[in-house]
């Protein structure tokens, strides 16, 4: 089914601004039109201003200028409950679901039996296969956010909202929410589906809306593939930085969107290595302990009569410049980032032949991040390899070494950052050019 040649649109948003209170313009003019039973991509690197755009159609943030048409009916949409009024409902990135309940007694909770009587009518006349009779916490991703949007047609929803459904799915889950969205389309629903992944937009999606700083660099169909990621990315500005990169086989660097295969990657160097091998997991709070001083951090990590757990404390927080008053202040006591830096500068001070860093400078401000790779350097000139997962490609530039991309659990050859193709790289973190 295709969208092209229809009457009246189903939603057409025109020239929408969204500008915070703190003065962030994250959608300048953005428009764009939905057709009935189309599935319809919005792709654009992070910060692009999808999710921006997405919270005006539901009604989460208020549009500073611009004029939303449902029906050819120029409709004010206040809230969400307002949104849902009008047949549009939104699955949020993350899980809202209530994990020890099953799919059922969700719906049931969210909406009341007769939404329950309308998922099972859906389910037996499209034959979706699903399950709603485990709780939602032993299921698959792939299968918690079909529910969701089970979940969402069961409010009367004739329009659903996907953002980022896919982050974080195997290829194999991908392709089963992207079958139920098609027979979803082909009984009339449609879908605004926001991914940065190109390959799996051009496969799921008939039409694609692509954003680049808060503002439509294109919108039409999506058979130009190679012309999307183009648009997708700004232009060359990314190279500034490249006088001071260095190249060592020893710093291997793994670039991707998270979600790609990076914890096996992790998994397998974090096994096998001689020494000590320290570990920066993706969410650096967890691997610390709460209500145990910056000192007792560092000793619980290596029980070790040994260490000086107080001189190396000491020289983590002076190394890594984190603000605390001594170092026997609970570690939950910092602030973000001076707590994650802590954390970074543990495992890489104590690393002895080798260490994985997961997403390290993931929040951290610019300078910040500049010292972490200082430090890093340090530590493969002391003969440690570091492995070092990066969703920015960016920093995976000016950091240097030699770079690989994730992606769906595969793994280019690494090349090293001062002789890497940046378009290459870019395609290959969208998708495109793997054999
Ligand atoms: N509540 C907010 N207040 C201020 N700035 C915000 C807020 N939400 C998002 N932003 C900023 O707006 C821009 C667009 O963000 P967002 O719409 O989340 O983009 P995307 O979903 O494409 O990653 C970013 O610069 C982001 O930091
Ligand atoms: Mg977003």
């Amino acid at each position: 089914m295709t969208s092209q040649g229809r009457s009246s649109p189903l939603l057409k948003a025109r020239n929408i601004w969204v500008v915070y209170s703190d003065g962030t313009v994250a959608n300048k003019g953005v428009s764009l039109t939905l057709y009935e039973g189309e599935i319809h991509g919005l792709v654009g690197e992070n910060g692009a201003g999808k999710t921006s755009f997405v919270h005006v159609l539901y009604g989460v943030v208020r549009p500073s200028a611009g004029e939303i048409y449902i029906q050819g009916v120029k409709t004010r949409i206040a809230s969400p409950q307002d949104a849902r009024r009008h047949g549009i409902f939104m699955v949020p990135q993350h899980n809202v679901l209530i994990p020890t309940l099953t799919g059922l007694d969700n719906i049931r909770l969210s909406n009341g039996a007769e939404a329950v009587d309308r998922v099972y009518r859906l389910v037996d006349e499209l034959g979706i296969d699903v399950d709603l009779d485990t709780p939602v916490e032993r299921l698959e991703r792939g299968m918690v956010k079909k529910i969701e949007v089970l979940r969402a047609l069961a409010t009367g929803a004739k329009i659903v909202i996907l953002d980022e459904p896919t982050s974080v799915m195997s290829p194999v889950e991908v392709e089963d929410l992207s079958r139920l969205l098609k027979t979803l389309r082909g009984a009339g629903y449609s879908f605004i589906f926001i991914s940065h992944r190109l390959d799996e937009v051009v496969e799921i999606c008939d039409r694609v809306t692509v954003l680049r700083d808060g503002q439509v660099a294109y919108s039409g169909g999506v058979d130009e593939v190679e012309k999307l990621y183009r648009l997708m990315f700004r232009g060359e500005e990314y190279l500034e930085a490249s006088s001071m990169r260095r190249i060592s086989p020893m710093l291997r660097v793994f670039l991707g969107i998270e979600g790609n295969g990076q914890e096996e990657l992790a998994r397998k160097y974090l096994s096998g290595s001689r020494g000590f091998t320290g570990y920066v997991p993706g969410n650096p709070y967890s691997a610390m302990v709460p209500g145990m001083s910056l000192v007792d951090n560092v000793r619980f990590r290596v029980l070790d009569q040994d260490i000086d757990y107080e001189g190396l404390t000491l020289r983590i927080v002076r190394s890594y410049e984190v603000v605390a008053r001594d170092i026997y202040t609970p570690i939950d006591r910092l602030s973000g980032g001076n707590m994650q830096r802590f954390i970074v500068g543990r495992e890489v001070e104590l690393s002895e032949d080798r260490c994985v860093l997961m997403y390290p400078t993931r929040g951290l401000d610019m300078r910040s991040m500049a010292l972490v790779h200082r430090r890093v350097w340090d530590a493969v000139e002391r003969g440690c390899e570091v492995i070092y997962f990066t969703e920015d490609m960016e920093e995976a530039l000016m950091l240097g070494g030699m770079i690989s991309v994730v992606y769906r659990g595969r793994v280019s050859e690494p090349v090293s950052a001062d002789e890497a193709d940046v378009d290459r790289l870019k395609m290959l973190m969208s998708g495109i050019g793997w054999s």
